[in-house]
């Protein structure tokens, strides 16, 4: 059961990005599956993906089905469980970027605790321990945005590319 859930927000989620490129012509960057599809099999696939007012297992059911009736259940299956398994990555990816963060912290504080850096030098640091901490210096300054520009605090429903789900 837990695992349905998970492919369903997994394959909601993709598809909301994917589709918002596919608005914004970027139809290269789709996944095979759904470039593949005719017009009219993407049309109503995303009436399903994107449809806000049904549970993530009715809609689940109706993916399966609609793949069923567009004899494409095997294919659906396949992107169904890539979409499952990138989720995954990211979920990891995300607990590893918790985890160093503070670690990333401890070096942020030191650089700028160093009073003979120029502020030139002082940047250079910064792009420097972001070869070790690519993702974890950016999340420490967004956080600290969250302080310093209260106003950010609002963003809620902005972690979607593009930020689609704003304008749902
Ligand atoms: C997409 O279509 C191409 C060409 O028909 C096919 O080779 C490929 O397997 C399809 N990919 C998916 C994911 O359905
Ligand atoms: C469904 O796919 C199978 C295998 O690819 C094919 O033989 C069959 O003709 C397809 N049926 C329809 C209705 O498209
Ligand atoms: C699933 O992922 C594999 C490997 O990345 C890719 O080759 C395949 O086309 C994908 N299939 C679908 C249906 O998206
Ligand atoms: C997860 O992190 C690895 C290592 O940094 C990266 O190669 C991979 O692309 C990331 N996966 C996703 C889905 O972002
Ligand atoms: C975020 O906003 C709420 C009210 O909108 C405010 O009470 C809180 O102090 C703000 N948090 C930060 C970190 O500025």
């Amino acid at each position: 059961m837990y695992t349905r859930l998970s492919i369903l927000v997994v394959v909601f989620l993709a598809i909301g990005t994917v589709d918002s490129k596919h608005k914004h012509h970027q139809k290269g960057n789709e996944p095979d599956f759904v470039k593949n599809l005719t017009n009219s099999q993407r049309s109503s696939f995303f009436g399903i993906v994107k449809n806000p007012g049904i549970s993530f297992q009715q809609k689940d059911d109706k993916l399966v089905k609609w793949a069923e009736d567009n004899n494409l259940s095997e294919q659906y299956a396949e992107f169904s469980k890539n979409m499952t398994i990138h989720k995954e990555e990211v979920s990891k990816n995300i607990s590893g970027v918790i985890d160093r963060l503070a670690a990333a912290k401890v070096e942020v504080d030191k650089v700028n605790a160093d009073l003979s850096l120029t502020k030139i030098q002082r940047d250079e640091k910064i792009d420097e321990l972001k070869k070790t901490y690519p993702q974890e210096i950016p999340t420490l300054f967004y956080i600290g945005g969250l302080f310093e520009h209260p106003r950010r605090n609002e963003t809620k429903g902005s972690e979607g590319k593009g930020g689609r789900r704003k304008h749902q």
